[in-house]
């Protein structure tokens, strides 16, 4: 059994603390892969959205890998490869995806305007993901519908001729002094939010 930590020593106000009910069936216990695969398969049927992904450059295979396996869990259809991306069969990539590559559609573009005109007669709104003018946080940015985000390099992100050809462009606020996220985990979190806005009641 857990020793519920005491509020005060969360931080915060005790008073924002919502109380929450205890989990129905007593203590919650790791699902097995079939409940997995049903409790997927429910998310499955709720989810018509496509979603896709532009990949600028993003030049570690290691954040490749990760993008992809998020991407695929999110059920992300495509995958457009742009630049000095890695391909993906790198066996750095296939590490981290573990396989997951195999649900999407990846095709190979040098230039990510042209990918972000091929997402566009695809039927994608293109949305930029990136700490740039103009950009819209993400809360209030267009989710809706079918969606190609389009992600930058690690050190140097979206280039101009990318957000020069997107719908829009969005940015993860951060609350703090740090400059940027690592790129897999800015990717997770704009898919996260499509999905998000999908399911939300
Ligand atoms: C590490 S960032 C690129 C470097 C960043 N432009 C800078 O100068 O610090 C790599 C990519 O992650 C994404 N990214 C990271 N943090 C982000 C944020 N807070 N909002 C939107 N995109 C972000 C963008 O796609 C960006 O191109």
């Amino acid at each position: 059994m857990t020793t519920p930590i005491p509020a005060a020593s969360q931080g915060g106000d005790p008073a924002r603390q919502r109380p929450y009910p205890p989990p129905a069936g007593g203590p919650a216990r790791q699902l097995r892969p079939t409940d997995v695969k049903r409790l997927n398969r429910d998310w499955r049927r709720r989810t018509e959205g496509r979603l896709a992904l532009l990949l600028d450059s993003v030049g570690q295979p290691f954040n490749l890998g990760s993008i992809v396996r998020t991407a695929a869990a999110f059920g992300a259809d495509s995958l457009w490869l742009c630049g000095n991306t890695p391909d993906i069969a790198h066996p750095s990539v296939g590490k981290v995806a573990l396989g997951t590559e195999r649900f999407l559609d990846v095709t190979r573009e040098p230039s990510p305007a042209l990918a972000a005109k091929a997402a566009a007669a695809a039927g994608y709104r293109v949305v930029a993901v990136e700490l740039a003018s103009g950009a819209l946080p993400l809360a209030e940015a267009p989710l809706d519908g079918d969606i190609c985000l389009a992600i930058g390099n690690e050190d140097h992100g979206c280039s101009p001729a990318l957000l020069a050809a997107v719908d829009a462009v969005t940015y993860i606020p951060q609350p703090s002094r740090v400059g940027s996220l690592n790129v897999a985990v800015a990717a997770g979190i704009a898919m996260a939010e499509v999905r998000r806005r999908e399911w939300a009641p």
